[in-house]
């Protein structure tokens, strides 16, 4: 499907409703799933990604019902029951549902086969049956890559220091730490999202958190209710538009700002983006608040590096597109993982903006953009089937002199159905 996106010359104004946290729903459901109890997760993603954990969980015999579209109850005595002998689960697009999950049945007493659509058979996965591995699993790959084949092993505490700052990596040792003997300690070069160590705490689990490394060890869960915050990689898309859509100015509400994920507002802030945190609160352990954006004139490029990294790794495609609305040169480096995406996220991206009149070259672990860059549109650009691109590009439409077409615009069902419909609500 083609979309196509016009300048906005009015603003964008109002308040919007970011909704949920795709990472965290994968999180509560598989956590749940394992956990003794009965719960309730409120604000539950509608993206394909999140009903893809949702069904595979099912599919191990766990009850999961919805009572309405973004409320589910589950129920589960912490058992998983495979429906087949042969168990293929369908992990769909997610790379969080097939790395995480790889963690919790490496461990379990019966086999399972994990699967994925095109884009993620191509994904690398020998991050995680590496250390699966030298905990004593058995998992079969096709050099490295899906489908993944596990047999059930008993597993055993390990340490292990990851060579890459991924949320992925460490939940997957962590979920399969919970299930072994010993205990598994797990260390990485900066610190990835803690959504995991957060939600384990919740429900129970022994696991403690130092300055440099994370201790975990057997444990059952108990459920437990769980509100799903807005996500912060989703809000990224409106906060970019309202700094560089002349006139904007409107409210975010209810956006995850865990500061692990929130890298986007330091770079805004170091950029001078006219960004305010007006209202803050904690919910089950993650930081909460609403944001007001305002067009900023007056940007100002900068250099995003190190640890700036697995804190907006998700946020880098359209971080690009409001660095070609800055002053000076952006310099984006350390972020070679970028090409580990639902797409090469470093060469898609740069091709498909260079057509649209931004002065952007491609690095070996990321970009520089020079700016300020008009605009100038009246091309197609192609989505390469992945969702952030496809955002991006419609950020970028929306400032664009000519039209700007974007082609596989609806694998933005991936992780933000509602995209489209919420931009219409600040356009009125
Ligand atoms: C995620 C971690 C990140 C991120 C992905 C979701 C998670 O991946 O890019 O969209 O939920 O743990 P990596 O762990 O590969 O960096």
């Amino acid at each position: 499907m083609i979309k196509t996106v016009s300048k906005n010359i009015k603003g964008l104004h109002g308040e919007i409703v970011i909704p949920s946290d795709k990472s965290i729903s994968h999180r509560a459901v598989m956590f749940s799933s394992i956990a003794n109890g009965s719960c309730i997760i409120k604000n539950f993603s509608s993206g394909a990604d999140c009903h893809s954990t949702l069904n595979l969980f099912k599919n191990l015999g766990v009850n999961i019902d919805f009572i309405d579209s973004r409320t589910l109850k589950i129920q589960s005595d912490g058992i998983l029951t495979p429906k087949t002998s042969e168990n293929i689960l369908d992990c769909g697009n997610s790379g969080t549902t097939m790395r995480l999950v790889s963690g919790i049945l490496a461990g379990k007493n019966f086999n399972s086969v994990l699967i994925g659509d095109e884009s993620l058979s191509k994904r690398p996965m020998k991050r995680v049956i590496e250390p699966l591995t030298q905990m004593g699993a058995i998992i079969e790959s096709n050099d490295g890559h899906a489908p993944l084949k596990i047999t059930g092993q008993k597993l055993k505490g390990i340490t292990y220091s990851s060579k890459i700052a991924s949320a992925q990596v460490k939940s997957c040792i962590l979920l399969a730490g919970l299930n072994a003997d010993g205990k598994t300690y797990f260390s990485e070069p900066y610190l990835s999202r803690n959504h995991t160590e957060i939600m384990l705490k919740y429900l129970g689990a022994n696991i403690e958190v130092n300055n440099d490394s994370i201790v975990i060890s057997s444990s059952k869960l108990e459920a437990k209710d769980i509100t799903v915050v807005g996500d912060i990689s989703s809000a990224a898309f409106f906060i970019s538009a309202g700094l560089i859509v002349p006139n904007s100015d409107f409210i975010i509400k209810n956006i995850g700002l865990n500061p692990t994920r929130a890298g986007i507002i330091d770079v805004v802030k170091r950029m001078g983006g006219n960004l305010e945190v007006i209202d803050k609160y904690v919910n089950a352990g993650e930081d909460v608040g609403d944001l007001r954006v305002r067009y900023t004139d007056s940007l100002k490029s900068c250099t995003i590096e190190g640890n700036d990294i697995p804190k907006l790794i998700d946020e880098l495609p359209v971080i690009a597109v409001l660095a070609s609305q800055a002053n000076g040169q952006t310099v984006v480096k350390n972020a070679e993982d970028l090409r580990n995406k639902e797409s090469d996220r470093i060469k898609c991206l740069v091709n498909e903006l260079k057509k649209t009149g931004i002065d952007i070259e491609e690095t070996s672990d990321g970009f520089i953009i020079n700016g300020k860059s008009k605009i100038k549109g009246g091309v197609e650009l192609e989505s390469y089937h992945d969702h952030r691109l496809a955002m991006s590009f419609y950020v970028a439409g929306l400032i664009s002199e000519k039209e700007i077409g974007i082609n596989g615009f609806e694998w933005t069902k991936i992780s933000f159905p509602e995209f489209e419909e919420l931009v219409c609500e600040l356009n009125n």
